[in-house]
């Protein structure tokens, strides 16, 4: 089955507003995608037909929220091919489940002197946690470096660093501003072979591909399910059972005990030892549906899709003078996601960011939260990016190449 973004646009309400008068055409799925009715339904049904916390009521609607939350633990966990739903534990977003890692992980595992390694790549959520720690801990981060010609993680660099006998290695799947797909599961190889723990940072590889954690054989496996249809506030730590069994909860309180004295508390089985206090239910039952609804349409389809559009605008935008894209080759499609940033010579890109907006299409422009590989690594002040998701089509590439024109016409570029 092939995607039909036409069809699969008229699911997504949003796509009936107008912006600046004119239809919208959403070209930053890379920040957050759009949701279908599928996911806004069940949310909605949820709290207008069984709304009650879960795991506590012995009442119909309790059990009811219950079992819709459990249930969409169980979906998730089939998702990425995790062994069972004890392995996937429910936080706010991407951004919280490295940082559960880096902080109940890492507070147990980290001593003086200990190496952590990182990339280039990685996105501020996959950095800071990591420089607080090291600075707590009195650790060292080390970078594996980037091969900025082909925006590839430089192979060489990661063996290299893997010497210091890193604790963990931390890497992205896949590269929110150069699309980069890491090849994760030989890294993880690379890294366990050295004795590493290895976290993979899934946000933007979890929504547009298949993910099988146990064929990467990665320790911990983090996402967002604002970035895969569901809604915000709802985030996934995959990790396997063996670790998080030996690893002390982070927050404290209500649902992660099993009991609690005066002077002591015992823990809850996982995954609930590590979500403390009423979950983001509704968010929970929002993304079974996301999921749900991807896997209607196939992984492996979307990944297509998506290798589709991308290989037509990376081919419009070569023929465009004055425009430079960031990212690895067209003849590299295969470790290629659907992310395109780009510069337009003599043309700021937040200047770039508007002309798009006034013709109703939405792209981001800036550093993209990742400065270290923007502002150093890539030497750019900014970037403008164009990012496609399963209800983007060709004609979404043509306004986007139209803009690109006006934006040179307006300031006078050749
Ligand atoms: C590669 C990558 N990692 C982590 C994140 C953080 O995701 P969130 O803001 O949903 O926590 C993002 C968000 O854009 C990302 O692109």
């Amino acid at each position: 089955m092939s995607i039909e973004a036409n069809s699969i646009k008229q699911d997504f309400p949003i796509f009936k507003i107008k912006m600046n008068g004119k239809p919208l055409t959403y070209l930053d799925s890379t920040a957050t995608s759009q949701r279908p009715n599928q996911v806004i339904d069940a949310v909605d049904a949820y709290y207008k037909e069984y709304n009650a916390n879960i795991h506590r009521g012995i009442y119909q609607i309790s059990e009811r929220a219950s079992e819709a939350y459990d249930e969409s633990k169980r979906k998730v966990a089939k998702f990425i091919n995790a062994e069972s739903m004890q392995e996937i534990i429910y936080l706010r977003n991407a951004t919280e489940a490295l940082n559960l890692v880096a902080l109940a992980w890492g507070d147990a595992n980290i001593s003086k002197g200990d190496h952590i390694l990182i990339s280039e790549m990685e996105h501020h959520s996959n950095i800071v946690p990591w420089i607080v720690l090291a600075k707590k801990k009195e650790a060292v981060l080390d970078y594996i470096k980037l091969d900025a010609k082909k925006a590839k993680l430089d192979m060489g660099s990661l063996k290299e660093q893997l010497e210091k006998r890193p604790k963990i290695v931390s890497v992205t799947h896949a590269s929110n501003v150069l699309g980069t797909i890491n090849n994760v599961r030989e890294i993880t190889k690379m890294a366990h072979g050295k004795g590493a723990v290895v976290l993979i940072d899934g946000a933007q590889s979890a929504p547009h591909m298949e993910v099988d954690v146990g064929d990467i054989d990665c320790d911990f496996y983090a996402f967002s399910g604002h970035k895969m249809l569901a809604p915000t506030g709802i985030g996934v730590l995959y990790g396997k059972e063996a670790i998080l069994d030996k690893m002390e909860p982070l927050l404290t309180g209500g649902e992660m005990i099993k009991s609690v004295e005066h002077h002591a508390y015992s823990w809850n089985d996982l995954p609930w030892k590590f979500e403390a206090g009423t979950s983001n239910i509704s968010g929970g039952i929002g993304l079974g549906a996301a999921v749900d609804y991807l896997s209607s349409l196939g992984m492996h389809n979307v990944r297509e899709h998506e290798k589709q559009i991308t290989r037509y605008a990376l081919e419009k935008l070569s023929k465009i003078n004055g425009v430079t894209v960031y990212g690895p080759d067209i003849n590299d499609m295969d470790e290629r996601g659907g992310v395109i940033s780009f510069a337009i010579e003599g043309i700021h890109p937040h200047d770039v960011s508007q002309i798009f907006d006034s013709e109703g299409i939405a792209i981001r422009s800036g550093h993209h939260c990742a400065m270290p590989l923007v502002t150093k690594t890539l030497a750019q002040p900014a970037l403008s990016r164009m990012s496609f998701y399963i209800y983007n089509n060709e004609s979404d590439v043509d306004k986007a190449i139209e803009a690109i024109n006006k934006a040179k016409k307006i300031f006078k570029i050749a």
